[in-house]
């Protein structure tokens, strides 16, 4: 088995304040060969909480194991064994961006148009004529690099000017560590030309385990009085919309198959939820450190494990996983259907290159993009 036979490189770092220590190990192993011959590896960090695996391929976490309320462990994240079923995905024209790093600017920009300064770009459409994550070969496509970090591991990428568009060489960090039972990701990112970005983690949950069933009865919490609704192309009509009396309150806790089947025209253009959702406490948001907020809450009632994200980015994706539908099988062996795993994609708001009113996403030379979003694992009753 590829974990197997993995190189043997491991290092323990201690953490933790006041004498209470608890250990990181992070090791690295052999992920896979890419059709071009590159070796993808396979970081793996644990801890007494958590086991995260972490491919250069895409920068993806693959697995996520914790315990449920009566200690047994399972893998919460959507994805496959080697880097050979990423690819097939991409090959196979059925991106499901499981578990990776998505950019240079994740989610859609409207017709893969936009201007900075005069100058008009275009990204190669791959979405209904839009620009999803990045364009077709976006940075879940790129071999990054990765190097040990204290309590974690350093994934870096330098996407040169004019990648899938893009104006700029954009050189950009992300940095997972673990503290306690709790992932961090922080994200940065540096340019010598103005450009865009909006850079975030594309994982698939489901708190039963992987390849469990759906996620209709895991019960969501998202910290936002506002969304923003969207077209036919998911892209935003303009302007911030109240959640209130609509299927998109999740202010209070309920379960996301509560209302997903409502008549509703925003659930029916998506198939379900694929919306951003505007952060209480957002503030201007503007490439700026930000504060720490909650973005969202998620419970199963099952397993009793909780998952718990806070962010210093304006927005959040929740995406229900509308589009899988039973062609792919993944680690469990099990084939993904509809709604098997969703994603809470903290992030800048979707089109917001075209959309002045939105909180700004342009990074210039001299500028530092930076943001941190935190995945807290616990359980529940
Ligand atoms: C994002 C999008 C969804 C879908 C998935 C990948 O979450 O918002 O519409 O494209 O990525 O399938």
């Amino acid at each position: 088995m590829r974990f197997a036979r993995g190189l043997v490189l491991a290092m323990t770092t201690m953490l933790g304040a006041q004498g209470a220590m608890a250990a990181v190990t992070v090791t690295k192993a052999d992920f896979g060969k890419l059709p071009d011959g590159r070796t993808a590896d396979l970081y793996t960090l644990k801890n007494a909480d958590l086991e995260v695996g972490i491919t250069t391929y895409g920068a993806r976490i693959v697995s996520l194991k914790t315990r449920d309320r009566d200690g047994k462990v399972a893998d919460v994240v959507l994805g496959y064994n080697s880097v050979d079923g990423y690819v097939a995905e991409g090959a196979a024209n059925k991106k499901t961006y499981f578990g990776a790093i998505v950019g240079r600017y994740g989610n859609r920009i409207r017709a893969g148009k936009f201007s900075i300064d005069g100058h008009a770009y275009q990204i190669p459409p791959n979405n209904n004529g839009n620009a999803l994550h990045g364009g077709p070969h976006g940075f879940d496509d790129q071999l990054w690099t990765g190097k040990q970090i204290p309590d974690g591991v350093d994934m870096s990428l330098v996407s040169k000017d004019g990648d899938m568009g893009f104006p700029g060489t954009l050189t950009v960090h992300v940095r997972y560590t673990l503290t306690d039972s709790a992932v961090q990701i922080v994200y940065s990112a540096t340019t010598d030309k103005p450009t865009v970005t909006n850079i975030t983690n594309h994982a698939y949950f489901n708190l039963s385990g992987d390849g469990s069933g759906t996620i209709l009865n895991e019960v969501l919490t998202l910290n936002a009085d506002q969304y923003t609704p969207v077209d036919a192309g998911l892209i935003p009509v303009g302007g911030l919309k109240p959640v209130e009396g609509t299927p998109f309150d999740f202010r209070k806790a309920t379960p996301i198959g509560e209302r997903i089947n409502q008549p509703n025209e925003q659930l029916k253009i998506a198939g379900g939820y694929d919306h951003n959702w505007v952060l209480n406490g957002a503030g201007a948001g503007k490439n700026t450190p930000g504060e720490m907020k909650l973005a969202a809450k998620l419970y199963d009632p099952k397993s009793g494990r909780v998952l718990t994200v806070t962010t210093t980015q304006p927005g959040v994706q929740f995406y229900s996983g509308n589009f899988l539908d039973g062609t792919l099988k993944g680690k469990a062996g099990v084939a993904y259907q509809k709604y098997a795993g969703l994603c809470l994609e903290t992030q800048h708001y979707p089109d917001s290159p075209n959309q002045p009113a939105f909180p700004s996403t342009l990074l210039k030379p001299g500028e530092t993009m930076h943001s941190t979003t935190v995945f807290t694992f616990s359980t529940q009753k």
